[in-house]
């Protein structure tokens, strides 16, 4: 059972929030793998959304119908694999038509209020380690680690690049650099929720670190607010 928040022995949780392809899901699967705990992909819960949305032909700017397909979103994550409906949607959700539909249902206080219990679900014994743009804000104020990771919006392009060719979608820099700009900009200036670092948190620049040292760079923050 999860205990209250901000109890003594809570379920630990680490945050980890960030801009759009600034790695935060890498680096959160990388450290919950080596500390045996949970991960919550919260963007996937925005992503399926979207993609359900748009299956469901609902006008996206339809505030209540939008956030009746979230809290009415019939979906699984088995290990790396996300079903919505039973349908293996894992490498649909990742497109850019989605992740730009994703941010502007994220817009919606109705969309994010109706998936926040289910964000908080997430958090199970021995411990989670939570991704997205509100983890440490909104959704887990009461983590023990919150990480802010951050980097330049060139070097974040570059990485959604790689990210998707290999995934062998079709992609241009250019048009992927104008998207994240105005995603960033859409993210960090809506009024609920918006993608902001918590007082408490950490900032981490990963511009210039690989995927190992982030990692590292976590795990001994980790460490040392536990010793
Ligand atoms: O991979 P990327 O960081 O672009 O996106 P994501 O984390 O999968 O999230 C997709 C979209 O959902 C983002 O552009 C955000 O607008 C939204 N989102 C959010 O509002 N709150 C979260 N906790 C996670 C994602």
């Amino acid at each position: 059972m999860t205990k209250p928040e901000g109890s003594e022995g809570a379920v630990p949780v680490i945050t980890i929030d960030g801009p759009t392809a600034s790695g935060k899901g890498t680096i959160a699967s990388r450290v919950a793998q080596q500390l045996g705990w949970a991960t919550l992909d919260s963007g996937a819960l925005y992503r399926l959304t979207a993609l359900a949305v748009l299956q469901d032909g609902v006008n996206a700017e339809d505030v209540e119908s939008v956030a009746r397909v979230a809290r009415e979103l019939d979906v699984s994550f088995r290990g790396d694999a996300v079903y919505l409906r039973k349908e293996d949607v894992s490498l649909r959700i990742r497109q850019e038509d989605i992740g730009n539909l994703a941010s502007r249902v994220a817009v919606y206080p109705q969309v994010r209020e109706a998936l926040l219990e289910r964000q908080r679900a997430f958090r199970r014994s021995p411990g989670l380690v939570a991704d997205g743009r509100d983890m440490g804000t909104v959704v887990f104020p009461d983590a023990p680690l919150k990480i802010f990771l951050v980097a330049t919006v060139e070097a974040r392009a570059e990485r959604r690049y790689k990210q998707l060719k290999e995934k062998g979608f079709s992609v241009n820099l250019t048009d992927l650099l104008d998207d994240m700009r105005a995603r960033d900009i859409r993210d960090a200036s809506r009024a609920s929720a918006p993608l902001v670092a918590a007082p408490d948190a950490i900032t981490i620049d990963s511009s210039g670190l690989s995927i190992d040292q982030t990692v590292q760079a976590v795990l001994d923050h980790w460490s040392s607010r536990r010793g």
